[in-house]
């Protein structure tokens, strides 16, 4: 069988952070070392997604052409991967001439095949700028809530979502200038005439049921998309000048084409079509939960709709969100790490230990320094690497450093071998389930066992009883033998130390070119000379953990927004004696489902409770808020936002990706603010 692995390309439009890395990456290089050493020929892809809004968006506002700020974050991205040991087999970019020709072909088939129409609509353009914005490059006034700093496509006041030409008083983001309707010719995928193959196929699938019903309620709702922006960033569209494919159209399509760069680099240009167009290849793509829909419905259509037999997802494993320390990860907030700093200081297999340890696999997770610090320290190197060690010391001082042969075995010796094969099949049912949290438990547990027996038979009362020479080399023979099971299970996770170790036993091939079977059932042969114990894990330090903390949220330049927003009209001391302000005590809060951005909070007026449904669950998470005293505006007439009726308006700075609540420190709550 073959097995073609992808991880979601990511943007190259900023540097991966621990978050991205727990989501779609780890899991998936942990899954394509594991397949390696099941012996099946694994081919895993990944690259860069370069192109999009937000990319020219943001290298525009850093000032550099969508080229360069590409380049930069490819470079970047394939650097902290490269750090952290990831074993693609191909890293590839959207940007590769073969992606534009692969592209340009898919849109030809689909085209040909009666899939893609054309309607002419009105789109925003701007006449100072001489061109059509895309809704991440407007804001405007809110249709729903009268908020005027709404973004293009949602409003991160009241969470709404629109289309970029209802919101009133349309702006540049970049220039502010007035923006007007024009009509502009779009070339849409017909995604409906896709919806019983799809439904079909997805029933057919034994996946997470979250992933079956939320991809079900994707393909009942299916219409038409336009796959094409007014843009010169991006894939031209073929016949239509000035028009590139929408991202999400070809970023997909970047999996298909990064093999055929692949098969091209090593050689086989022809050997790509073996992975995505043979029946015996089994497809996983690792992703996060946010792109399920593109790859259980929009691509999968893509694919139904070509002539060539392209694989469909046959697993979609699907991650929750990390956070760190309690909060999304921001650049701008400096709730972050840096990475070239963590690398100083910590290897690749601590920090890879410790997101597997606590992947998001059901729920949303997060990297805490205290949890990084337990897992370094009481589990790396206080279950593996001391177990290892005290084996290694026992075998040079007792066995002149050579495996000694594995005879006579006690019931506590066989109890042993046999808790060693248990922990091993755990692990693959593990490995095969996409379950690396309960990977990172089966392996200390074994760890955890191989301490006891090493402690149970007592090798250091053995070996002071010349008689008794034999049951302490058995059982040293059954501790290297330990080891080696640990390293194997070990190394789709920490794969660095794992080869330390397997080399530690005197091994002199690639642990991870081995096979998994093969390596739990031989034994390592007698007399086969061992290394020295090395220092497989350094000890993380309180001080250094404290010091990370501190460092969180500080340092942050109070920038400036691009262009501060005009100033609205004047208005008397009546209008504004109109508004009533009160300090409220937040109760409870907790977010409205199936919204990001929006919490539901039950505040406390003095004089009554209140329940408010605020856009700020970007930039607090529910727990903080409990027991603050925020400013709401208690006299505002109420409103339903997704299907709650919010009684008043939460005061707020800022906007979009930043915010913060003003507090009252001392006053009660019902207290007016004039
Ligand atoms: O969400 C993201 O980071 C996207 N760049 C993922 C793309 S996955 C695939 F379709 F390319
Ligand atoms: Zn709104």
């Amino acid at each position: 069988m073959k097995v073609l692995i992808t991880s979601a390309l990511p943007y190259a439009n900023g540097p991966l952070h621990f978050g991205h890395i727990a989501g779609a990456y780890l899991p998936g290089d942990a899954y394509a070392r594991f397949q390696r050493l099941r012996g099946y020929e694994v081919l895993y892809l990944c690259g860069s997604d370069e192109h999009g809004v937000a990319i020219t968006l943001s290298a525009e506002m850093a000032g550099r052409t969508p080229k360069e700020h590409v380049d930069l974050f490819h470079q970047t991205n394939q650097d902290i991967f490269r750090q952290l040991q990831f074993s693609f087999d191909h890293y590839s970019r959207t940007t590769w001439p073969g992606h534009y020709e692969m592209t340009q072909e898919f849109f030809r088939v689909l085209q040909k095949n009666g899939y893609i129409e054309e309607k002419t609509e009105n789109h925003l353009f701007s006449e100072k700028e001489n061109r059509f914005l895309a809704d991440r490059y407007v804001v405007g006034t809110c249709p729903k809530c009268g908020y005027d700093q709404a973004r293009g496509d949602e409003c991160q006041r009241c969470a709404s979502s629109y289309e970029a030409i209802d919101l009133k008083n349309p702006r540049s983001k970049l220039t502010g200038s007035p923006l007007v309707l024009r009509p502009s010719a779009h070339l849409y995928l017909r995604f409906d005439l896709f919806k019983d193959r799809l439904k079909e196929w997805i029933l057919s699938k034994n996946w997470k049921e979250n992933v079956v019903r939320f991809a079900m309620g994707y393909i009942d709702d299916l219409k038409p998309r336009a796959i094409t922006r007014d843009s010169d960033w991006g894939v031209p569209v073929p016949g239509y000048p000035n028009k590139v494919f929408y991202v999400w159209f070809d970023a997909p399509i970047g999996y298909i084409s990064a093999a055929k760069e692949w098969a091209e680099k090593i050689g086989q240009p022809e050997k790509w079509k073996e992975f995505w167009l043979g029946a015996e290849t089994k497809l996983v793509e690792f992703i996060g939960k946010d792109n399920i829909p593109f790859h259980a419905v929009f691509f999968p259509a893509m694919l139904l709709g070509q002539d060539l037999p392209y694989k469909l997802p046959d697993e979609l494993p699907a991650n929750e969100f990390y956070l760190l320390e309690g909060r999304q990860f921001s650049k701008s907030d400096n709730w972050t790490i840096d990475l070239q700093a963590f690398f100083e200081r910590y290897s690749s297999d601590q920090i890879r230990y410790a997101i597997a340890a606590n992947a998001p696999e059901t729920a949303d997770s997060e990297f805490s320094w205290k949890d990084f610090q337990m897992r370094c320290n009481a589990e790396l190197l206080g279950k593996l690497g001391n177990f290892v060690h005290r084996v290694l010391v026992f075998a040079h001082q007792h066995c002149q450093g050579k495996v000694p042969p594995l005879h006579p075995i006690d019931d506590a010796d066989a109890a042993f071998l046999e808790k060693i094969a248990l922990q091993a099949e755990l692990a693959r049912e593990c490995y095969e389930a996409f379950h690396l949290r309960k990977a990172c438990q089966t392996l200390m547990e074994l760890c955890q066992s191989a301490n006891a027996y090493f402690d149970a038979k007592k090798p250091w009362a053995l070996a002071k009883d010349p008689a008794r020479h034999p049951e302490l080399t058995a059982c040293i023979a059954i501790c290297l033998h330990c080891i080696k099971a640990i390293a194997l299970i070990a190394s789709p996770l920490i794969p660095a130390s794992a080869q330390k170790i397997w080399e530690t036993l005197g091994q002199e091939n690639l642990l991870s070119e081995g096979s998994w079977d093969d390596i739990l059932a031989s034994r390592l042969p007698a007399g086969q000379k061992l290394r020295a114990s090395e220092v497989l894990f350094r000890k993380v330090e309180d001080a250094e953990i404290l010091e990370q903390i501190e460092k969180l949220g500080k340092g942050v330049k109070e920038e400036q927004t691009v262009s501060y927003e005009p100033l609205k009209k004047q208005i008397n001391f009546d209008q504004f004696g109109e508004i009533d302000l009160r300090a409220a005590l937040v109760l409870k809060a907790e977010r409205v489902p199936k919204s990001k951005k929006l919490l539901k909070l039950e505040v406390d007026l003095g004089f009554e409770q209140r329940t408010i449904v605020s856009g700020i669950a970007l930039a607090y998470e529910p727990e903080q808020l409990v027991g603050k005293k925020i400013v709401v505006i208690a006299n505002l007439a109420p409103a339903k936002l997704m299907g709650i009726e919010s009684q008043g308006m939460v005061l707020a700075a800022g906007g979009d990706g930043r915010l913060e609540l003003p507090e009252i420190q001392h006053l009660p709550p019902g207290s007016p603010i004039r």
